[in-house]
């Protein structure tokens, strides 16, 4: 094989955009190293505890859950056949998620990049998630060394390409984020076994996408359809999201936070558990300024953490309507 021409040296230090990886045992000595059965990867790698945390800390989620158990088990296959030395060639783990905003890429990413590190396919475990202006530059020649910095930065752990497509815009002819494309192609194939990209984005762009960009598909090992979240869902997610912060539904609250949702989810933008979150901080927001109003009262611990349906029903809408 001839060397690449955009072969990325080692690392660099983690910047902003970058997500840390948890500590992990396996992060001194590969506890994997002699493992024979799956149970002793599995404590060795103590990847199940992520598995877990997935299943209780997010909402539904069923088929995309199933997945990524599917891709551990072949993780965890690979590294039992890699200790009895029966070779093969690093497995193809690049990956597409598809799903609308806010059905839970970003959050499903990170956990998969702890995943892939504490099985030792990535070195570091760090999750870089960038955009088309992260990598394609404005002018002639600014492309190839965007691109290459942060295939830089993302070297021995996961690079995750939000709405990837806008990468390719066929409209514009000498647009450079062919340049892009072309680079990472040849990243993806040739240092595969340090470097494992995730593209995300609409499930009806990235098909088109891969249309037009058939060498980039034919990268892709996984892909994985985030659906979107029933109403039933979005009220769960909301009952935990407000357990996390210390708040809670009051009588009706969770009524009314529910007829928001019915009227929520047809208008424009509406973003899955995202608006959930969103939706929820300003009820906190309304909840504050109700309390701030009585400046004699006395609060208690349950007036602090209650969240009334006035401080939904004042959202603005259940005005539109
Ligand atoms: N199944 C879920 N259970 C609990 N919380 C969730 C779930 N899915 C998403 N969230 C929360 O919703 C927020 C948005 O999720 P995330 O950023 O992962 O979605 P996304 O698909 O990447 O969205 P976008 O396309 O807008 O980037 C996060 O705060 C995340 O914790
Ligand atoms: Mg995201």
């Amino acid at each position: 094989m001839t060397t690449p021409s955009y072969a990325i040296p080692g690392s660099t230090p983690p910047s902003a955009a970058v997500s840390a990886p948890s500590p992990n045992p396996a992060d001194e000595v590969d506890k994997t190293a002699g493992a024979r059965s799956v149970g002793e990867v599995l404590e060795g790698s103590q990847v199940e505890t992520v598995l877990h945390e997935l299943d209780r800390n997010l909402v539904g989620l069923a088929p995309v859950k199933a997945r990524i158990r599917d891709i551990a088990a072949l993780l965890v296959i690979d590294k039992l056949r890699g200790n009895l030395g029966l070779s093969s060639q690093s497995p193809s783990l690049h990956m597409c998620f598809s799903g609308n905003p806010g059905t839970g890429k970003t959050t499903v990413a990170n956990r998969m990049a702890q995943i892939l590190f504490r099985l030792g396919f990535v070195r570091k475990g760090h999750l870089v998630s960038v955009t088309r202006d992260d990598l394609v530059g404005q002018y002639i020649g600014h492309t190839a060394p965007k691109t290459k910095e942060v295939l830089k930065r993302a070297m021995g752990g996961v690079l995750f390409i939000d709405e990837a497509y806008y990468l390719y815009r066929p409209e514009n002819e000498r647009d450079y984020g062919q340049e892009a494309i072309e680079i990472l192609l040849q990243v993806m194939e040739n240092q595969r076994d340090d470097l494992v990209v995730i593209l995300a984005g609409y499930q009806d762009r990235m098909d088109t996408f891969f249309q037009s960009n058939p060498g980039m598909s034919s990268r892709i090992a996984h892909h994985l359809d985030f659906p979107d979240y029933a109403v039933d869902e979005l009220l769960h997610i909301a009952g935990m999201t407000l357990a996390q912060q210390n708040y809670h539904f009051g009588p009706g609250a969770q009524e009314a936070f529910e007829a928001y949702l019915g009227l929520r989810i047809q208008q424009p933008h509406f973003a899955n558990a995202r608006s959930v979150r969103n939706a929820l901080d300003r009820a906190r927001l309304r909840q504050a300024s109700r309390l701030f109003a009585d400046r004699d009262r006395i609060l208690t611990a349950d007036d602090l953490v209650t969240l009334e349906a006035s401080d939904i029903l004042a959202s603005r809408v259940f005005k539109q309507t």
